[in-house]
């Protein structure tokens, strides 16, 4: 049948792989949000505009043919023809995408694409605003949470970073993010939230199949 689930929820909260282990598990298509952020990010910082002029990263985002798979098992992402599923988790991508992902035309064109991808049903989608914006007639919403030290710790060992430096960096984009004026992380109020600081990957899965079947 039909089927969208939305998984929101901070860095490091387990969202990403038990979003991909999900889909794979129920044969549905896989979309990472935050790579198309990242992706635009990364077109508004080779093209050298300022990342404070709002209007200018605007344009750059509507200019830049973005193209994102969909197939939980491999993660393809095109930005004018070049891969750049490295690049847009790098540190300079990283540092810049809260910003970018604070424009409002920058948004409202994401959350277009992204409302487009799932209108065919059959998709597990997982970002920050998936419940609360993007499809908020999602049959299934989860927000994912963890302890800070878990999530530091979780993504320092997923990109071999400094585990100090990664917690900084993971508070200061809680912040933005929760803090900027176009929708701000929320967590949609019908969301089931799991906090995944005790239990494991499969534990997860297994409680949203559960979910899923009542
Ligand atoms: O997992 P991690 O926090 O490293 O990042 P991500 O999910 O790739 O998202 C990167 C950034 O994109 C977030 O810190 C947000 O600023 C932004 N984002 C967003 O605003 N809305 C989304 N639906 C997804 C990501």
């Amino acid at each position: 049948g039909r089927c969208v689930v939305a998984v929101d929820g901070p860095s490091g909260s387990g969202k990403s792989t038990v979003s991909r282990r999900l889909a794979i598990d129920l044969g549905a298509r896989y979309l990472d949000t935050g790579a198309m952020y990242r992706a635009i990010t990364w077109a508004v910082l080779r093209s050298g505009v300022d990342l404070a002029d709002p209007s200018a990263v605007a344009k750059v985002a509507g200019e830049t043919d973005l193209r994102i798979g969909t197939d939980p098992e491999g993660h393809s992402v095109t930005v004018d023809g070049v891969h750049v599923e490295a690049e847009i988790r790098g540190p300079e991508v990283t540092g810049a995408v809260s910003a970018v992902a604070a424009v409002p035309a920058v948004r409202s064109l994401l959350v277009t694409r992204q409302r487009d991808l799932a209108a065919a049903g059959r998709i597990v989608i997982e970002g920050r605003d998936i419940g609360a914006v993007v499809v908020p007639h999602a049959d299934l919403k989860v927000y994912l949470t963890a302890s800070p030290a878990t999530r530091a710790a979780r993504r320092s060992a997923e990109d071999a970073t400094d585990v100090g430096a990664t917690a900084a960096d993971l508070a200061r984009r809680d912040r933005l993010d929760s803090t900027r004026k176009a929708d701000p992380l929320v967590q949609a109020p019908d969301a089931v939230v799991l906090d995944t600081t005790e239990i494991g990957i499969d534990q997860v899965v297994a409680r949203l199949r559960e979910l899923l079947a009542e």
